[in-house]
């Protein structure tokens, strides 16, 4: 099914109630911004550091010539490297900024936006666990769900153990100052493990959360327009809805329904990084098999 503008439809929106023509934003520009920063100098990681895990098959050589050689390969590699530290830092800066601007500071751990896991959570998957098995009605969510927290969580961890062992790998000499030579002896294991780990989690399930799930197929593109439907917040969000309602600020956050130039844009962008992923595993495994 397509919208007015001849978009292809996910199914949340499809079964939107007729006349529910109403949107509002769920993410700003600077968080759109940034995660798109963070995909891209992911997958520039991920294309341009794996492979010197397998440089005895042909698609690792084949990438590597394509990056200009193992020098290009490398720069490229510690270019998105920086850029990728640089969105991390930033994005923990702003949420300090924001707990500090806020009445009290504890909203980054308890608030209802927070991404600290909470004991909703844990009743959420053992009462998601029972829907999947049709023995409990689906469980009502608030703005971000468990799964949600948890892919945050994967990448925020993730990016110190990669970054930090990334950093050591960049600069050992600096590093060997401190640190004992077997920490660097381990640091280029650490940081290749974590790269499979993190690969592995970003292009399967996160892939599948925001893309593959049957209310999504085939893009979740609010990360992209940073607009959610009256019917997909409603349907996903209804603790969230139902306390935006009661603090009169649901009609502060309604915008316009997503332009046909951002949707095609997000489909592209989204396209991409879904296609470059799925390849990278398939060839990951393939060198796994082999
Ligand atoms: C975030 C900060 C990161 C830094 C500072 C960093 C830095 C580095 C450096 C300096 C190397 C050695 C490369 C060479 O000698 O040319 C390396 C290797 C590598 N990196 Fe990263 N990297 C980072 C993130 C990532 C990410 C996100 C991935 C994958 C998703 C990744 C995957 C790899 C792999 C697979 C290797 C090869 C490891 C090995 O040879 O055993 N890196 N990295």
């Amino acid at each position: 099914m397509s919208s007015a503008i001849g978009v292809p439809l996910s199914r949340a929106e499809a079964n939107a109630p007729a006349g529910s023509g109403r949107y509002y934003r769920r993410f700003g520009l600077l968080e759109r911004v940034m995660h798109a920063v963070l995909m891209f100098t992911f997958i520039g990681c991920a294309l341009s550091g794996l492979p010197l895990l397998y440089p005895d098959h042909a698609w690792a050589e084949a990438l590597v010539r394509l990056f200009g050689g193992f020098r290009g390969a490398g720069l490229i590699h510690r270019i998105c490297a920086a850029v990728m530290i640089v969105v991390f830092v930033g994005h923990v800066l702003r949420v300090l900024y924001r707990g500090l601007a806020s009445d009290s500071i504890l909203t980054i751990l308890w608030g209802p936006d927070s991404m600290v896991p909470q004991g909703k959570d844990i009743a959420d998957i053992y009462n998601h666990f029972k829907w999947f098995l049709g023995r409990g009605p689906r469980p009502q969510f608030d703005r971000y769900t468990y799964w949600e927290k948890f892919d945050y969580w994967a990448v925020f961890w993730g990016m110190f153990i990669i970054g930090g062992s990334g950093l050591m790998l960049w600069f050992p000499i600096f590093f060997s100052q401190f640190l004992p030579g077997w920490v660097l002896n381990i640091t280029s294991l650490v940081h290749g493990e974590e790269a499979l780990l993190a690969v592995g989690f970003i292009f399967t399930i996160h892939f599948f959360n925001g893309h593959l799930r049957p209310e999504k197929f085939p893009m979740d593109l609010v990360i992209f327009t940073g607009r959610v439907s009256e019917h997909e917040l409603a349907e996903e969000r209804p603790i969230e809805r139902a306390r935006l309602v009661r603090e009169g600020r649901l009609t502060t956050l309604e915008t316009t329904p997503p332009s046909a130039g951002s949707m095609t844009f997000g489909r592209i962008v989204g396209g991409t990084a879904l296609t470059l992923g799925i390849v990278t595993i398939l060839l990951i495994f393939y060198s796994l098999l082999r």
